[in-house]
């Protein structure tokens, strides 16, 4: 197909269509095979990508430094309390400085409105690498993980347990675009966005994805090919982890609730996971757990989407 990713920004994984998404996928498969026989092309040689990092990170700092590098682009790495967006200069000026010197800005930050600013300014791609509301580029990777596992997306049951939060919403815009059915076991007033669920469900209507929201987290999980799971405090809200510690105390997954899903069921998490609390040691470590094989593919999936809108 051609590559209408060209130039195009991922804010959130609604900004792709079912078909952009799949050929996406696929060549993140192909890319990752070729990588593993020992073909090393560059097709970005000569670029530069910008990671401003505004918040921690480990495994979304480290894959796209590195995945930006093997595509033969230049990864620049910004702290964005000591370098961009911290000495009153407006997100405007910061942006048309930068588009000046990079092919692409890839941003972790709090607000979603921030990536949204920062695109409305941007002449070059913009990438979300993380905000309070979605999470696109761990959707991505945790659709190959889980297309690598069982050879398919659609049709498949995969049920979130947890907080409503960025990778909840990831997850019904995923769902919906690649046909699998979503699930999301909230506790009351902890549900994902209204907003996001509605925007899953029109697209959802093109793909036959079934989207749920529920309570119940065994109900929740019967049938799940995938549960997955995420801390209940996300970055921002640890004043409130005592709090959520109690609301959420139903809902860690444990071997008790990995034995009512389906009998070949995995268990994801996009990590950092807080053991003993949303997840249990002996599920992290279990031999259904996947959750190394999605770390690794943040990386996989990463270097696909830049080569597109980068190529
Ligand atoms: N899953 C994820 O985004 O990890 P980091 O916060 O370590 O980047």
């Amino acid at each position: 197909m051609d590559n209408p990713l060209k130039g195009r920004d991922l804010l959130t994984l609604g900004d792709l269509t079912p078909k952009e998404l799949t050929h996406l996928l696929d060549l993140a498969v192909a890319q990752k095979l070729e990588w593993s026989q020992g073909h090393r092309t560059r097709p970005l040689e000569g670029k530069a990508v910008a990671l401003i990092f505004m918040k921690p990170s480990l495994r979304t700092r480290v894959s796209f430094e590195v995945g930006v590098n093997r595509l033969g682009a230049h990864p620049v790495v910004l702290g964005g309390t000591d370098t961009v967006f911290s000495r009153g200069e407006t997100i405007k000026d910061s942006v048309k400085v930068l588009e000046r010197y990079v092919d692409c800005i890839c941003i972790r930050t709090f607000a979603q409105s921030m990536v949204e600013e920062i695109a409305h300014y941007s002449s070059v791609p913009v990438v979300n690498m993380l905000t309070d509301e979605h999470h696109p580029c761990q959707g991505l990777a945790d659709l190959l993980t889980i297309k690598e596992r069982f050879g398919r997306l659609a049709g498949l049951n995969f049920t979130y347990v947890g907080d409503g939060n960025n990778m909840a919403s990831t997850y019904l815009l995923a769902g919906a675009l690649s046909g699998m059915n979503v699930t999301i076991a909230s506790p009351a007033g902890f549900e994902p966005a209204e907003g996001v669920m509605a925007q899953a469900q029109g697209i959802a209507e093109e793909t036959g994805a079934r989207l749920t929201i529920a309570s119940d987290p065994k109900q929740a999980v019967a049938d799940a090919n995938v549960v997955c799971t995420d801390t209940w405090a996300s970055m921002g809200q640890e004043d409130e982890h005592e709090e959520r510690t109690q609301a959420f105390a139903d809902y860690t997954v444990d071997e008790s609730l990995m034995a009512a899903a389906a009998p070949d069921a995995v268990f994801m998490h996009c990590l950092p996971a807080h053991r003993g609390e949303e997840v249990t040691d002996a599920v992290m470590d279990a031999p259904c757990s996947i959750i190394y094989d999605e770390a690794e593919n943040r990386l996989h999936a990463q270097k696909a989407l830049l080569s597109l809108i980068l190529g």
